[in-house]
């Protein structure tokens, strides 16, 4: 019969689904107990609380376990991790992929490019485009910006496209990576159509439309086709989008997030150590609750949130009074829980739906509408807060 040693040991090549890391190493397994007869039961300590792999985790503990043929039963039993083993798990997840990165790196891996679904070889820089592969290295300087929301549909993809927009028009250099695979939204928002094309190294070449440059998973499928990948396949597409793609420099590089707390958000932070997080939210309670968790999961991931933009926040009527049908309130809260800027509020008007719908982000189809002007100011915080972090 096994050891416990032994079980741990089986256990080796479980990974967390999400933290893409080892049930062992990041020491979720606990308890184990061993009865002679066969009969092997054990507590795994989740990271958190209605974690939606859990299943994944059981099965993949019993299939590992039964292998050995003197394995009878397997009784797992679930449990979450307090606060403080939960940041020693994610700070292991997160060094991790950090060394796991370090290594792919010196070793010049084989990325395969997803136009192309075979392995290319990874051949290196072109002349000028060092700093943009380098992209998830800390010492590129292209400044990383991920929108989250943690509640669909309250505007994240509206504020990434119209942000980029309005750091454009103040003299930056902009990227967006629309990093909702199942979900993307960005080619319809910035009116592009076109399919990936790719440079001689199969580098993904971004569109470039209206100043800004631009990948999203519409470049490969069609709208509403869809797209069933899982785990490691998400992973290496999202990593493509930062390492396969022919950027040019860029001083920002916004990541419009899909909604969720979840794994993508992680997957980021893990990546890109230096990548910050603007958390959008609506003004009702339930999103900024929401938003919270979002919020939750960049600060265990060590993340730095610039700042919480409220979006929808009112609505003019004609005759130039404001009128918070939401309510009111829900971005300050938030802001004041992690203890960052409140960036703006931008009003719900129709024009900003319309510019999404037609392709043309509505800072540049309505530049003096009230929603644009908010978009400007936001821009200008942001660029001016990280001019400040930069300089000081
Ligand atoms: N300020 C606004 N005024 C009017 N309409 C808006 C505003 N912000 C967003 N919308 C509209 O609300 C809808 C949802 O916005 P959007 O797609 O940006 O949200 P999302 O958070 O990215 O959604 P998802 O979670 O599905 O990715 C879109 O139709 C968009 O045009
Ligand atoms: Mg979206």
């Amino acid at each position: 019969m096994l050891n416990q040693a032994q079980v741990l040991q089986a256990l080796e090549n479980v990974y967390d689904p999400e933290l893409h890391q080892s049930i062992v190493d990041l020491n979720m397994v606990r308890n184990i107990a061993i009865e002679p007869e066969g009969s092997i039961s054990l507590d795994i300590a989740l990271t958190v609380e209605g974690c939606p792999l859990h299943q994944k985790i059981t099965d993949d503990v019993n299939q590992a376990l039964r292998k050995n043929p003197n394995v009878r039963d397997v009784a797992v039993n679930l449990s979450v991790m307090n606060e403080q083993e939960r940041k020693i798990a994610f700070q292991k997840a997160f060094e991790h992929a950090q060394k796991s990165q370090r290594k792919a790196q010196s070793q010049k891996p084989n990325v395969a490019g997803p136009s192309s679904g075979r392995k290319a070889p990874f051949i290196g820089p072109l002349p000028g485009q060092e700093a943009a592969l380098g992209m998830m290295s800390d010492a590129n300087k292209t400044v990383v910006i991920g929108i989250a929301s943690g509640k669909g549909g309250v505007g994240k993809s509206t504020v990434t496209a119209n942000l980029a927009v309005a750091l454009k028009e103040q003299g930056a250099r902009v990227g967006v990576i629309d990093m909702d695979i199942y979900g993307f939204s960005q080619g319809r928002m910035f009116g592009a159509k076109e399919k990936a094309r790719v440079n001689e190294r199969e580098q993904i070449i971004p569109w470039h439309v209206h100043g800004i440059e631009l990948v999203s998973m519409s470049m490969f499928v069609e709208e509403g086709q869809a797209i069933v990948w899982r785990g490691p396949m998400l992973g290496k597409m999202m990593q493509q989008f930062f390492t396969d793609v022919a950027w040019p420099e860029l001083d920002y590089l916004l990541v419009d997030l899909p909604p969720g707390t979840g794994d993508v958000a992680l997957d980021v932070a893990q990546k890109i150590r230096k990548a910050k997080l603007v958390l959008v939210t609506t003004p009702q309670e339930v999103a900024t609750h929401v938003a919270h968790r979002a919020g939750d999961v960049a600060v265990r991931a060590q993340q730095e949130i610039i700042g919480v933009i409220e979006n929808m926040s009112y609505v003019v009527c004609p005759h130039g009074e404001s009128m918070y049908i939401f309510g009111s309130g829900g971005g300050k809260t938030l802001a004041g829980l992690f203890k960052v800027p409140l960036l703006g509020q931008i009003p719900l008007e129709t024009t900003v739906r319309e510019g999404g719908d037609e392709g043309s982000p509505v800072v540049i189809s309505e530049p003096l509408s009230l929603s644009s002007r908010a978009f400007m100011e936001i821009a200008e915080r942001i660029k001016q807060q990280i001019e400040k972090e930069a300089a000081g």
